[in-house]
C-alpha cells in the first residue's frame, strides 16, 4: 500500500488485513504501563490539517508516538499557508524536510489524490471535503467487528447528513465490500443525487443502498445504526425546516433506541450534536460504541502507519 486516499479501491484483503493489524496493536497494547513500540523510529509523520479536527488529528498523532515516529504537526493557520503558499509548495517543503508520510486534512474535495501526485511521501487522506475519510470508516468497521463479530450479512443504517458526509461516502463503500448491507435514512434534501447507484458498477446491483425517509421504520431491521453530524458549515441555504423538526424526524431518542434490536449498536463519528441529532442519554448508554470508535481510532491509524511506513520493510 502506497497511500490510503479513500474507501473506493480498498480491497477487502487490504481492508480486513489494516482491522486484524489494528486488532493486533490493540492486545499487544493492552494493560501496558508504557505504550512504546519502536517501529516507526527514525520516521517522520507530519500530520497538515486546513480543516479543524479533535479526533483525527490527536489519534494520528498518538499513532505515531506510540509507534515512536517523530510527529510534526501543521496546522494552516498558524504557517505559512495563511501568508498565501500553496498546498503543493507547502507539500514540498515538507517532503524536503524528510517527511515520510503526510496526514492531510483539506477542505477542498481531491485535494489528499493531488497531494499524492507532487510528493514522494506515503500521503493519508483525513478528511477531503466531502469526499472521503477512508480512517473513519475504517475504525468504524473495528468497533463493528468487536461489538458485532462480522460485518458479513449485517444491515447498517446511516442516518442524517448523507449529502456533505465523507464519513458517509467512505463508509458505504467500506461496509459493502466488508459484506454488510448499507440502508440510508435523510430528508430528500440531504441525499445526494444518484446515491442509490453508487458502486453499483463495483458490487452489482444485489448489493447497493437502500434508500428511505422513515427512521423508525428502519430501525427494527438494523444490526447498527450510524448517526451523522449535521454538518452546517458547509451548508449554504436551508437544507431542513428547524434544529427541532431535524430532531423530531431524525434524531436517535431513547424512544427509538428502543425501536433497535438488542444486540445493535449505535455509532456517531462526533463531533455530536447532542439534543440533535441524538439525545444525551442514547450517546452515554451501553449501547452507543461512540468512546469505543475514539479508542478504536488510535489502533487503526497506528495499523495504517504500520501498513505504509513499515510491513513492507519488514516483510523485505
Ligand atoms: N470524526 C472526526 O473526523 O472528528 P474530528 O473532526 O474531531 O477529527
Amino acid at each position: 500500500m502506497r497511500h490510503l486516499l479513500s474507501t473506493t479501491d480498498l480491497q477487502r484483503e487490504t481492508a480486513t488485513a489494516l482491522l486484524d493489524t489494528a486488532e493486533a496493536l490493540k492486545q499487544a497494547l493492552l494493560g501496558r504501563e508504557v505504550r512504546k513500540l519502536p517501529t516507526l523510529r527514525g520516521r517522520t509523520v507530519v500530520t497538515l490539517f486546513y480543516e479543524s479536527s479533535t479526533r483525527t488529528r490527536a489519534s494520528f498523532e498518538v499513532a505515531g508516538k506510540w509507534m515512536s515516529a517523530d510527529v510534526v504537526n501543521i496546522s494552516a493557520a498558524g504557517s505559512s499557508v495563511a501568508k498565501g503558499e500553496s498546498l503543493r509548495d507547502t507539500a514540498l517543503t515538507l517532503a524536503a524536510m524528510g517527511a515520510d508520510c503526510i496526514v492531510i486534512r483539506h477542505p477542498a474535495s481531491g485535494a489528499a489524490h493531488r497531494l499524492a501526485s507532487w510528493v514522494p511521501t506515503h500521503v493519508v487522506n483525513a478528511g477531503d471535503g466531502t469526499h472521503q475519510h477512508p480512517t473513519q470508516a475504517l475504525l468504524d468497521a473495528a468497533t463493528l467487528r468487536e461489538r458485532l463479530g462480522t460485518l458479513n450479512g449485517r444491515t447498517v443504517t446511516i442516518v442524517g447528513d448523507v449529502l456533505h458526509s465523507r464519513v458517509a461516502r467512505s463508509n458505504i463503500e467500506l461496509l459493502i465490500t466488508l459484506g454488510a448491507r448499507v440502508h440510508l435514512v435523510a430528508p430528500a434534501t440531504l441525499l445526494p443525487c444518484g446515491v442509490e447507484n453508487w458502486g453499483v458498477e463495483n458490487w452489482g446491483v444485489a448489493n447497493r443502498v437502500t434508500v428511505g425517509h422513515d427512521l423508525d421504520a428502519a430501525l427494527p431491521g438494523t444490526d447498527a445504526v450510524l448517526m451523522l453530524r449535521v454538518q452546517v458549515e458547509r451548508m449554504q441555504g436551508g437544507f431542513f425546516p428547524s434544529a427541532r423538526e431535524y430532531s423530531i424526524s431524525y434524531g436517535l431518542t431513547e424512544a427509538r433506541l428502543e425501536l433497535l434490536p438488542e444486540h445493535a449498536v449505535v455509532l456517531h463519528p462526533g463531533p455530536m450534536l447532542r439534543g440533535m441529532e441524538i439525545a444525551h442519554s442514547v450517546a452515554d448508554s451501553p449501547r452507543a460504541a461512540i468512546t469505543e470508535q475514539v479508542r478504536n481510532g488510535v489502533h487503526v491509524r497506528m495499523a495504517v502507519l504500520y501498513h505504509l511506513l513499515a510491513a513492507q520493510e519488514e516483510q523485505a
